[in-house]
């Protein structure tokens, strides 16, 4: 552990006496050591105790921890912060752990049912190969890839999310998040036609996810005969009028995505506006780290006892991070997103080493209203705070603000 602990302070400290704000150096050191010690020591004990192809997801309400089979939507979760945890640690021992827990996906290359390939392959096989080089890991990627594509419909303009239940065309905001795939694929495997597919899917969005305060609808169903909205709902908010913090999250993560990936500056104005919307919102907690719905008080009047929602937090810092990076006046997201890597790094929210059943984060809400992973750790929690944690110690690392 001690090893691992210089790499990750080696790579803070070239940063210092460059970025504009952000912490004093001492403070930083702080809480990024203890965090890297946490993430050290869960990934390996984590990876050690379970099996490849049976991945931890969360914590069942008896206290025992859920694992879920290649066809989760999460399930390319936990072998990605394996490979994130390679990189900010340095130890080739869990990069060894994350091949074995990727490989055993290998099914899921073969899955045509849902939007969530991305999730399920581009964190997983993506990281891997992105990391490695190694060219084995292509095929299944070749194939999630084609097989997200081919949920793209041109009469309504966007991939389709679910084939469950009575929807007729859903698309979810969560939905944005795997057109990352589609864009890393549609250069890898000359398909342009996968940009094309993204890039409509997220104009499509913009034009029907939106309300007025740039606040988004979860579900918006279409008519796959004409492609005209149908109807605007909720399947994991409060109410369909609410904002789902998660939601919000992927949004945001979204469409800062879509414009590091295109330069197309709807896609930035959509993720400025998203930004300003959570970052200016009343109900944000001192601490940056949101209840599961912004709008949990006027339905349920439990705003006190509602839980926060971690894996939130975790997405949006990660999003801000790299939308620091594409803009001039990034640094006001940078800050945001420090305040809410230092909240999630406190007591409060990290695990003890050797606890929670080996999860990093604490404290995330999976679907509320489903009386489902309410208030547990969360493998995408995980995934998108280490996620955020590199992202962090990069820009740190450039010595110098961020760019154009
Ligand atoms: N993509 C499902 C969720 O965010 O819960």
């Amino acid at each position: 552990m001690k090893k691992t602990f210089r790499i990750l302070l080696t790579a803070t400290a070239i940063a210092y006496g460059g970025y504009a704000h952000g912490q004093t150096d001492q403070t930083q050191n702080k809480w990024l050591a203890k965090a890297t010690d946490v993430i050290a020591y869960q990934l390996k004990q984590a990876s050690n105790k379970y099996k490849p192809g049976k991945n931890p997801r969360s914590t069942n309400p008896d206290g025992s921890v859920r694992l879920v089979n290649y066809r989760d939507w999460t399930t390319g979760f936990f072998p990605g912060s394996l490979w994130y945890g390679y990189e900010l640690t340095g130890d080739k021992g869990l990069a060894e752990q994350a091949k074995r827990f990727t490989l055993a996906l290998d099914s899921a290359r073969y899955i045509k049912d849902t939007h969530d390939l991305g999730f399920m392959l581009y964190c997983s096989y993506g990281n891997a190969y992105r990391i490695t080089g190694d060219k084995a890991y292509l095929p299944a990627l070749a194939d999630g890839a084609n097989h997200l594509y081919q949920r793209f419909d041109n009469k309504v303009g966007a991939i389709r999310s679910w084939d469950f239940s009575w929807w007729h065309f859903p698309v979810i905001i969560d939905n944005m998040m795997n057109l990352e795939y589609l864009y890393w694929a549609s250069k890898q495997f000359n398909q342009p036609s996968y940009t094309v597919a993204a890039n409509s899917h997220a104009l499509t969005t913009i034009k029907n996810h939106f309300r007025k305060d740039f606040s988004s609808y979860h579900v918006v169903d279409y008519d796959p005969k004409t492609g005209k909205v149908l109807a605007k709902r909720t399947h994991q908010g409060v109410t369909d009028e609410s904002a789902w913090a998660r939601g919000q999250a992927w949004a945001l993560y979204g469409y800062a995505m879509c414009y590091e990936n295109t330069k197309n500056p709807a896609f930035l104005t959509q993720a400025e506006q998203v930004a300003k919307f959570i970052m200016n919102h009343p109900r944000m907690p001192k601490d940056k780290v949101p209840v599961w719905d912004f709008d949990v008080h006027n339905a349920l009047d439990v705003e006190e006892k509602a839980p926060r929602d971690a894996s939130a937090a975790a997405i949006m810092a990660s999003a801000l991070l790299n939308l620091s990076t594409q803009v001039k006046n990034g640094q006001k997201y940078f800050n945001y997103a420090e305040e809410m890597l230092q909240s999630l790094s406190s007591d409060n929210y990290l695990a003890k080493a050797g606890e929670n059943n080996f999860f990093i984060l604490k404290h995330s809400v999976g679907a509320f209203l489903y009386n489902s992973e309410i208030d547990t750790p969360l493998d995408y929690a995980d995934y998108y705070y280490l996620e955020a944690l590199k992202r962090y110690i990069a820009i740190k690392g450039q010595n110098k603000p961020a760019k154009k």
